[in-house]
């Protein structure tokens, strides 16, 4: 008896989404690197561990785990992203054959992806770029996946990936084929990114109520709860409640953990992605730029000390300006994901459908919200910028001023609300009909005679002036 498909590594991701194949009756084979001393049995191991997982074969040999494989096989790396996963590549495809399916599970950057899916096509291998979201639990009980790459490949594993993902509120599974090359990883390159400025979003908005209106963590939480019946919800909402909760000694945990964020790379990859698009991305640039900053703790505490403000509270700040201002910051937030993934789609020709990909981001996914029930409907009957429909008029006009009236008060107290004052700025630039953006036109002229357009001129003249008397 062959097994029906394979995982290649065994982490926390790795395991978990072995045991939701366990669980969905999948005849499995497991294989885990054997690192002397570090990584030894651990296949095995899995497998005496946890009930889902007994009927499946353990191995720490290559071959002899692709050989247990029916044909077509179908792999799945759940390995680092990077050097682990290219290495892995190498030593699999020699033992692999025309036909077979080999999918990406992890974060890999997606021109590594374009790179590998476009040399084992020619080997005759379909490969599968396949974003993965939801973390552990997700992998566990349903995560949000994107598979981009061969169509053939994901015809073959399509029932498999659905019947361990996680459902949309219409009970359909959230996995949808988002386009070929690298488009899956591009596609969960870009959720990340959301997923920055979304966190960043929110820990802006508690640090608001903590530092300028005075609240403790649990009215805060209070806060967060009360969103939870509105357009507001979110994933990211509850979890924020959940550990804004939390004491041990008396203590809130939230004060004992080191204000110095990490990050493995995708946030910093989407921005890249949105630069060299030309996409403006000031929202997701800002996280990720704050959580940079946040990492010089010595350079915070030295002018910290210099700086040292007198913060007063400000108890007037109505939650409902919070609120109002927490949206529209998501709006822009999404406005900026959707377009590097439009820009991209376009330069591809991925020919994404970002209705059904807003559908596969409504459950299962670390950005899984209300908002994003309602981009599923909105994508399915609009094909132009987000921030240009209807629906995000009527939230900017309701939000903006909010915003404003925010990041006044932030900055008056002298808090760190990048993201908010990054969205807001993005209305401003968005929206300016006559931007100082013609002095910069100007400057370029005056020193490199790069020449400007004049208002009102709609021919292609390039116009130059004089700009040096002597
Ligand atoms: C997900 C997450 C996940 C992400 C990690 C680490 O969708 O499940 O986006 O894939 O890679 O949370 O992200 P950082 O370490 O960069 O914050």
């Amino acid at each position: 008896m062959k097994s029906q498909l394979g995982v290649v590594g065994l982490g926390i991701m790795g395991t978990g989404l072995s045991r939701n194949l366990g669980r969905n009756g999948y005849a499995l084979s497991l294989f885990n690197r054997h690192l002397e001393g570090v990584e030894e049995r651990v296949a095995l191991r899995a497998i005496d561990t946890y009930e889902e997982l007994k009927s499946a074969r353990g191995f720490d040999d290559l071959t002899s785990f692709v050989e247990s494989l029916d044909t077509p096989r179908i792999i799945i790396l759940m390995v680092n992203a990077g050097a682990a996963t290219g290495e892995m590549i190498s030593s699999l495809v020699p033992l692999m054959s025309k036909g077979d399916v080999l999918m990406d599970g992890g974060n890999a950057h997606y021109l590594d992806t374009v790179e590998r899916e476009n040399i084992l096509r020619h080997m005759g291998i379909h490969y599968l770029g396949c974003g993965i979201s939801g973390g552990v639990e997700g992998a566990l009980n349903g995560p949000s996946i994107m598979p981009g790459g061969s169509l053939e490949g994901y015809e073959i594993v399509a029932p498999i990936l659905k019947s361990i993902a996680a459902l949309d509120l219409n009970g359909e599974p959230c996995c949808a084929y988002i386009g070929p090359g690298g488009a899956g990883h591009f596609a969960k390159m870009v959720h990340n990114g959301i997923e920055y400025a979304e966190m960043q979003l929110l820990s802006e908005v508690y640090s608001v109520l903590r530092w300028a209106v005075g609240l403790t963590p649990d009215h805060i939480a209070e806060v967060f709860k009360g969103w939870t019946n509105t357009e507001a919800a979110s994933y990211l909402v509850d979890i924020t409640l959940n550990i804004l909760r939390e004491k041990e000694d008396d203590q809130w945990v939230i004060d004992s953990i080191l204000d110095s964020a990490g990050n493995k790379g995708t946030g910093a990859w989407a921005v890249q992605a949105a630069a060299s698009f030309g996409v403006p991305a000031m929202m997701i640039t800002a996280a990720l730029h704050a959580r940079y900053l946040s990492g010089q703790r010595h350079i915070r505490i030295h002018l910290d000390d210099i700086t040292r403000k007198q913060n007063k509270k400000d108890a007037s700040l109505g939650t409902t300006d919070l609120f109002n201002a927490y949206q529209v910051s998501r709006l822009i937030n999404y406005h900026e994901g959707f377009a590097i993934i439009r820009a991209a789609s376009a330069q591809y020709g991925w020919e994404i459908n970002l209705s059904q990909l807003s559908a596969v981001w409504t459950n299962g996914c670390i950005i899984r919200s209300a908002m994003m029930n309602q981009f599923t409907s909105l994508w399915a009957t609009w094909n132009d910028e987000l921030i240009l429909h209807p629906y995000i008029k009527g939230i900017i006009v309701s939000g903006w001023s909010s915003l404003r009236r925010i990041n006044h008060v932030a900055s008056s107290e002298t808090l760190f609300t990048p993201c908010l004052v990054a969205a807001s700025q993005y209305i401003s630039g968005a929206s300016l009909r006559y931007p100082s953006a013609n002095l910069i036109q100007a400057q370029r002229d005056y020193f490199g005679f790069h020449g400007f357009k004049k208002i009102g001129d709609r021919s292609d003249t390039v116009y130059h002036f004089p700009w040096k008397k002597d």
